[in-house]
Parts: structure tokens; C-alpha cells; sequence
């Protein structure tokens, strides 16, 4: 049977945490894969935003959300050309502390004219940080990284070691990964604590 992918299993563990009417986000729009999936999951009364440093990935984004069919019926995506590390200040401030998902899905846009435009360790650690701040309690981050483009392996390395130094009262963060397959992409995730009664 196998084990899932590591795509799947970041959709799995978002669709575990998140229900209809939920607030989540696309850090990585790309070709829009994930926004519709995430769309398909909060459903029409649903909040979501999906970032993107490119035009050309927008507009797929948007022309598969236009295309979609299907059962489910997709609220509308607020889609928004701004690198994702500045993602607290893009997003209505009345959302910090309410978003159920935040997915990040590492890399360039397969198929771009451009592929040297690549997410980087720098923003991508100070996106992390402020998905983190976006989250409710029991919220979650998943964070898909690719060791074997060039670059690749340092920025996964630094996600990692970047969830490993998070407080454990702050969020639990766990690695699903191929162990004999040290190149194959990987996920990382974070599930923010609940708020400890007092
Ligand atoms: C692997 S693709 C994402 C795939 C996408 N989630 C999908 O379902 O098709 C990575 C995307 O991250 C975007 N990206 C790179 N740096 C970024 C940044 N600082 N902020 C937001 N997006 C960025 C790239 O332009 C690219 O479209």
C-alpha cells in the first residue's frame, strides 16, 4: 500500500484540523494546487488568502479556481501578490490568532519561464514566524521542503532547525520523511499549543 506522500499527508493532517467556514492560508500559491484544495475545504463561508511573489502563478491560481468543478462550491480566494514573509501585515488584522492552516510548498513554479525565483531561508524562516502568529491554538503549519534543487538542502535545513528550537509550550513540531531517500522531498509540521488553563 505505501506510505502517503508527503502532499498528501500535509492535506490529510490541514484536513484534520480545519472545517467549513475555517480562515487558512496558501503561502505558496504556485500553480494553485493547494489554494483550490484548501478552497474545496473551508467551503463557501470560508476565508482564504494565497501569497505568491509572481504574477504568473496568481494568474494560474486563479484561472484553476475559475475552472474548478466539483461538488463543493469554493468561497472566494483573496489572492495577493506579496512575498509571504510580510503575510501579518497583508491579512485583515482581525484574523491574527483565528487561521486554522497556514501551507507552505517550498521551491520554484514548475513550468516558470524563471526558475532562479526560488522561496529563500531568510523569508521563509520569517514567514514561518509570522504563520506561527497567525495561527489559533490547535492550528497548524505544514511546511512541504525540497533538499535536492540547488539551495534546496540549506533552506530545508534551516526550516528544520527553526522548528526545532521552538518552544515546546509554544507548538509541537514533528518531520515526515523518507529515510533512505535523503534528496525526496519532506514535510515538516507545527500544530500551535492550546492556551494552558490556568
Ligand atoms: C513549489 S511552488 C508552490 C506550488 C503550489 N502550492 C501548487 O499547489 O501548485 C513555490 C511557489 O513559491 C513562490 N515563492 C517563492 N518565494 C516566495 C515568497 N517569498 N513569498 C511568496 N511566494 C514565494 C514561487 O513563486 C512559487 O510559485
Amino acid at each position: 500500500m505505501g506510505f502517503l506522500s508527503v502532499l498528501s499527508m500535509a492535506h490529510k493532517w490541514i484536513a484534520e484540523r480545519t472545517s467549513p467556514g475555517d480562515i487558512v492560508i496558501d503561502a505558496t500559491a504556485g500553480g494553485g494546487v493547494d489554494t483550490q484544495a484548501l478552497a474545496a475545504l473551508v467551503g463557501p463561508n470560508g476565508t482564504v488568502y494565497a501569497f505568491d511573489i509572481q504574477q504568473e502563478a496568481l494568474d494560474r491560481t486563479y484561472e484553476r479556481l475559475s475552472a474548478h468543478e466539483g461538488g463543493s462550491k469554493l468561497p472566494d480566494v483573496t489572492l495577493v501578490l506579496e512575498n509571504h514573509a510580510r503575510m501579518v501585515e497583508a491579512v485583515d488584522p482581525a484574523i491574527v490568532g483565528q487561521v486554522s492552516a497556514v501551507m507552505f510548498n517550498l521551491g520554484y513554479l514548475p513550468g516558470s519561464s524563471d526558475l532562479t525565483i526560488i522561496t529563500e531561508p531568510a523569508t521563509t524562516l520569517a514567514a514561518l514566524d509570522a504563520a506561527i502568529r497567525l495561527l489559533r491554538p490547535g492550528g497548524i503549519v505544514t511546511c512541504v521542503l525540497y533538499p535536492g534543487h540547488p539551495g534546496g538542502a540549506e533552506e530545508a535545513a534551516s526550516v528544520e532547525a527553526w522548528a526545532a528550537q521552538l518552544p515546546q509550550s509554544l507548538a509541537q513540531a514533528v518531520t515526515y520523511r523518507q529515510s533512505q531517500r535523503p534528496a525526496a522531498p519532506y514535510l515538516v509540521a507545527l500544530e500551535k499549543r492550546p492556551i494552558a488553563a490556568k
